[in-house]
């Protein structure tokens, strides 16, 4: 059953997702940690056809943080397989609903199948305007900032840059990707009431909406719960409330 995007007044340009919960939805079935992870795929895949539907242009999915790398090499490589895999299953979808992939974070760390296979598609999708997909891979916003922040003193050092010319715009123009708008929505899943280092400087003044759900039984109708909860949200950056 297809929910009713267009009933809902606001739709947020940009959401992000902290896809959390797994591990935890597959241990309560007595399955793998990578059976989890597969199921969460298709959530994935779900929720982008469901923005796509309610017009929102960005949509960014922390899929591995930089501190995922401390888990155990055989869910690495599972994961790393499994975007691999994902990728090849639902490319055609892409380019169906005219979606955009792009990447952001250490892209150098992740191993060179998985490079040019993200590339690839990064490459054949990098002509649509209207939808965005950021997948976040080794991603961390601490090291995004701290890299931002040493491009800076470089050009300081060069001399192309002066120290009075950092501020809040020229510090966003150097983070990985300056020319998306900050998300107005960030989804959690799973319960946990944390960023766990994920675009600390681009949710300031976001809307968090955190759910008990489990990622992989995250489709269209928790979206459209997500989306409903933001149409309800006062927002007040700062000011006074005028109703
Ligand atoms: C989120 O699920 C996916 C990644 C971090 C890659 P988890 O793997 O963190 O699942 P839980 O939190 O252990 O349940
Ligand atoms: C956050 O989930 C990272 C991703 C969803 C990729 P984690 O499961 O890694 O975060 P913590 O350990 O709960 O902080
Ligand atoms: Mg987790």
């Amino acid at each position: 059953m297809s929910k009713n995007f267009q009933g809902l007044e606001k739709i947020p340009r940009h959401v992000a997702l902290i896809m959390d919960g797994n591990g935890r939805w597959a241990q309560k079935r007595g399955l793998s940690r990578i059976e989890g992870h597969k199921e969460g795929a298709q959530s994935v895949r779900a929720v982008l056809r469901a923005a796509a539907q309610a017009g929102v242009e960005f949509i960014t999915v922390y899929a591995f943080s930089t501190e995922n790398w401390k888990r155990p090499p055989a869910e690495i490589d599972g994961l790393m397989k499994l975007l691999i895999h994902s990728l090849n299953e639902y490319e055609q979808e892409l380019h169906d609903n005219g979606i955009r992939l792009r990447v952001m974070g250490q892209f150098e760390r992740l191993p060179l199948p998985v490079r040019m296979r993200l590339q690839k598609t990064m490459d054949a999708t990098a002509h649509y305007t209207g939808h965005t997909l950021i997948i976040a891979l080794s991603y961390g916003s601490r090291t995004e900032i701290a890299d931002a922040t040493r491009k800076m003193a470089e050009k300081v050092k060069a001399g192309t840059m002066k120290p009075s010319q950092i501020n809040e715009q020229t510090l966003t123009e150097h983070l990985y990707l300056p020319d998306v708008p900050d998300p107005e929505l960030m989804i959690r899943t799973s319960g946990e009431l944390r960023l766990s280092n994920f675009l600390l400087w681009q949710l300031s003044y976001a809307e968090f909406y955190i759910t008990d759900v489990y990622w992989p039984d995250f489709r269209e109708e928790e979206f459209f719960h997500a989306l409903e909860a933001f149409n309800g949200r006062d927002r007040r950056y700062g000011g006074v409330d005028n109703k």
